[in-house]
C-alpha cells in the first residue's frame, strides 16, 4: 500500500497540521432573550443554562461573555402581553425594550457587535411575524413595519440588522430605509433560508411567541419559512438576498440542513452564518444530562460540523460555554 491515510492520523501534532476547520471564539454569536424589570433572571426550562434577563444582568452577561472572546449578540425580547397588538408597533417604540437594550449595551461594552431580531413575532398578539389581513400574513404591510423597526433600532445603535421574518423583499426595503435615514454603516444580515422548523419549539417558550391556537389565523409559519424538503429554493432565498443588499447570509436551523449550508457555500462570496437553535440545543442538552453524551465534546464536534459545512460564524446558546472550553 503507497497510501495510508492514517500516517496523518497518527498522534495529536500531526492531525492539528493537517487540521481543515479551526473552531474559534470568533466563529461565536450569543442569541439572548431580554425581559423587562431589575435583577430577574428566569430560567427555560427546554433549555438547560439559558436565562431570561432583565437588562441590567443583560448588560453584565454581554460584558462577560465579551471578555471570553464572544464578539457579537444577537438580541430578542419578551414583550408583555398588553404591549401586543397586530400591527407589532412596540416594535418601533423608541423607548421599547429593545432599543434601551441596545443603548444600554453599546454604553457599556462599546465594543460589542449588536446585531438584534427584526420580526414581528415578540410583538404579536398572534405570534405571527406578520400582520394579518383577512385571515393571511400580508407581505407588503409587514415589510413596512419591519423597515420601521429596522430604522429604529439602527437610531437605537445597532450594527447588524438580523431580519428573521422570511417576507419577500424585506432585505431590499430596509437597505433603502437604512440608506436614507443616513445609516449607511449599518449592516443586514438576512435570515436567507430559514425553514419552518419543528426545531425552534423551546425558543417560542422562552418569548411566548408561538403562533396562537385561534381559527381566523394560520396555525403555522409555512407560508413564510420555507418548506424543509426544498433545497434549490434557498438557493433562490440566498440570491436574492444578496442582491436586495444583505451583507451576511443566514441559514437556520443547523445541524439538520448542513447540506444547504455547504451548496450555498459554493454561490455566494458572502459571509454565511449558520444558527444552532433552541431545539439543538436542548436535544443536546437533554442527552448529556442524562449521562448519553459528553456534553463538551458533542458541542465542540456539533459547531465544527457547522463551520466545516461553510459557516463563518454560528449563533449558538452554548457560546458562553464554548468560549470557555477553547479558551482552555
Ligand atoms: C422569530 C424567530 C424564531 C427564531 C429566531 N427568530 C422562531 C420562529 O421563527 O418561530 C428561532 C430561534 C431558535 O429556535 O433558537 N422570528
Amino acid at each position: 500500500m503507497i497510501s495510508r491515510n492514517r500516517r496523518l492520523r497518527a498522534n495529536d501534532s500531526i492531525r492539528s497540521l493537517v487540521r481543515e476547520t479551526n473552531l474559534t471564539t470568533n466563529d461565536l454569536v450569543l442569541p439572548m432573550f431580554v425581559m423587562e424589570g431589575n435583577n430577574k433572571k428566569e430560567a427555560i426550562s427546554s433549555m438547560p443554562g439559558v436565562f431570561r434577563q432583565s437588562l441590567d444582568l443583560t448588560v453584565q452577561t454581554v460584558k462577560e461573555n465579551y471578555d471570553l472572546g464572544i464578539k457579537a449578540v444577537n438580541l430578542y425580547m419578551k414583550v408583555s402581553d398588553n404591549l401586543k397588538d397586530n400591527t407589532g408597533k412596540e416594535a418601533w417604540n423608541p423607548n421599547g425594550l429593545m432599543q434601551t437594550t441596545i443603548k444600554a449595551i453599546k454604553d457599556a461594552v462599546p465594543g460589542v457587535v449588536i446585531m438584534p431580531d427584526v420580526a414581528l413575532d415578540p410583538y404579536s398578539m398572534y405570534g405571527h411575524d406578520g400582520i394579518i389581513k383577512n385571515g393571511k400574513i400580508d407581505n407588503d404591510s409587514t415589510v413596512e413595519a419591519l423597515t420601521k423597526m429596522g430604522i429604529s433600532l439602527a437610531e437605537a445603535g445597532a450594527d447588524i440588522l438580523a431580519p428573521s421574518d422570511m417576507m419577500d423583499g424585506r432585505v431590499l426595503a430596509m437597505r433603502e430605509g437604512l440608506e436614507e435615514n443616513g445609516f449607511t454603516d449599518v449592516g443586514i444580515l438576512s435570515y436567507a433560508a430559514k425553514y419552518a422548523s419543528a426545531f425552534y419549539g423551546p425558543f417560542r417558550s422562552a418569548l411566548d411567541s408561538a403562533p396562537v391556537d385561534a381559527q381566523e389565523i394560520p396555525a403555522d409559519k409555512k407560508t413564510y419559512q420555507m418548506d424543509f424538503h426544498n433545497s434549490r429554493e434557498a438557493i433562490d432565498e440566498a440570491l436574492r438576498d444578496v442582491e436586495e443588499g444583505a451583507d451576511i447570509i443566514m441559514i437556520k436551523p443547523g445541524m439538520p440542513y448542513l447540506d444547504i449550508v455547504s451548496k450555498i457555500r459554493e454561490l455566494i462570496t458572502q459571509p454565511i452564518a449558520v444558527y444552532q437553535v433552541s431545539g439543538e440545543y436542548a436535544m443536546l442538552k437533554a442527552a448529556a444530562q442524562n449521562g448519553w453524551l459528553d456534553n463538551d465534546k458533542v458541542l465542540i464536534e456539533s459547531l465544527t460540523s457547522i463551520k466545516r459545512a461553510g459557516a463563518d460564524m454560528i449563533f449558538t446558546y452554548a457560546a458562553p460555554e464554548v468560549a470557555k472550553l477553547l479558551n482552555r
